[in-house]
């Protein structure tokens, strides 16, 4: 049988987002009460990590060993994935050995080729196309703030970029408004619309608008993420031109709902995209938002591998 790969959303139906999220928030009320179910009991997770990581590293990680399972880290220049040996190479032989693997490639591509030839599922854990682990949190983050999804409308300021897209794709499954606010040159495409919006429910609205604080208006969530994302450290001084109109900033937050909340997916640039005082601010959810990281992948990794 073919593996299950999740290297989008796109991946899974409606009914398994929401069966995904469902087991997060057992395994969330368990973890609270301090049971850690061993669902995964000797189940091995690989971790491929092309890029720096704080949070997805160690959730996976500490998540996997909650369950029952062991984890281990394979840096890029330890296994010399592409140099030293193939890709698919790598990815045939790493798949005969553990259970399932997760992977933060430069390259949408190369995650995509390693899955082709994987026995196991491969899970996206950060390309330069998309975020999946990141927006389950989110979506998970926002169901605890606000009970449901039927009143909640994102708003999403600064790049257009991987974490917004699976956000995106996370509001269309399921049927959250969402308002996108970037500049000129920094927009997604028709095309790239189209695509994330395909498993579109009933509620799902998708706005763009410019004019960030004409975009916050209504709101009660704010997202914002780096203007310059790992790989584009030679746009920075354009960037940083080009996204200095969309801060969220203290002034930006007044303009959205009375109950809106602040989320970014870490690591922040303060003083560029966001200021401190949202940053820290009583609206500010960024901690729980990270912390939701651990719980919606221990539900991923459960859905995905149990029996
Ligand atoms: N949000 C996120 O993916 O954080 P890390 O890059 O630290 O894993
Ligand atoms: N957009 C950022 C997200 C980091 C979690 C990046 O790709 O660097």
């Amino acid at each position: 049988m073919k593996p299950r790969h999740i290297l989008s959303l796109a991946d899974v139906s409606v009914d398994e987002l929401k069966s995904i999220l469902r087991i997060a928030e057992e395994l969330k009320a368990d973890f609270k009460k301090g049971v850690r179910p061993k669902r995964l009991d000797g189940k091995v997770l690989g971790l491929i990590f092309e890029k720096m990581s704080l949070r997805t590293r160690v959730s996976f990680e500490a998540g996997m060993t909650h369950l029952g399972g062991g984890s281990m880290l394979l840096e890029e220049q330890h296994i010399g994935l592409g140099k030293r040996e193939s890709v698919p190479d790598v990815s045939r032989v790493l798949s005969s050995m553990v259970d399932c693997i997760v992977f933060r490639a430069k390259k949408h591509t190369t995650v995509e080729e390693f899955a082709k030839y994987s026995t196991v599922p491969v899970i996206n854990a950060l390309t330069d196309k998309s975020h999946p682990c990141q927006a389950l949190a989110d979506m998970l983050t926002i169901k605890e703030e606000f009970g449901s999804f039927d009143d909640v409308k994102i708003a999403w300021i600064g790049d257009s970029n991987n974490v917004a897209a699976s956000l995106v794709e996370a509001s269309a499954m399921l049927g959250v408004k969402i308002v996108i606010s970037s500049p000129e040159g920094y927009r997604f495409s028709d095309a790239e619309i189209a695509e994330m919006t395909a498993q579109a429910q009933p509620g799902f609205e998708l706005e763009q608008i410019a004019d960030p604080t004409e975009a916050v208006r209504g709101c009660n969530v704010l997202y914002t993420d780096v203007w310059v994302s790992m790989g584009q450290e030679s746009e920075e001084a354009k960037r940083k031109a080009d996204f200095a109109a969309y801060q969220v900033n203290g002034d930006l937050m007044k303009a959205a709902r009375p109950d809106a909340i602040f989320l970014h997916c870490l690591p922040a640039r303060r003083g560029l995209e966001v200021t401190d005082e949202v940053m820290d601010s009583p609206q500010s959810r960024i901690v729980e938002e990270a912390s939701n990281r651990m719980h919606a992948q221990k539900g991923l990794l459960v859905w995905l591998l149990e029996n």
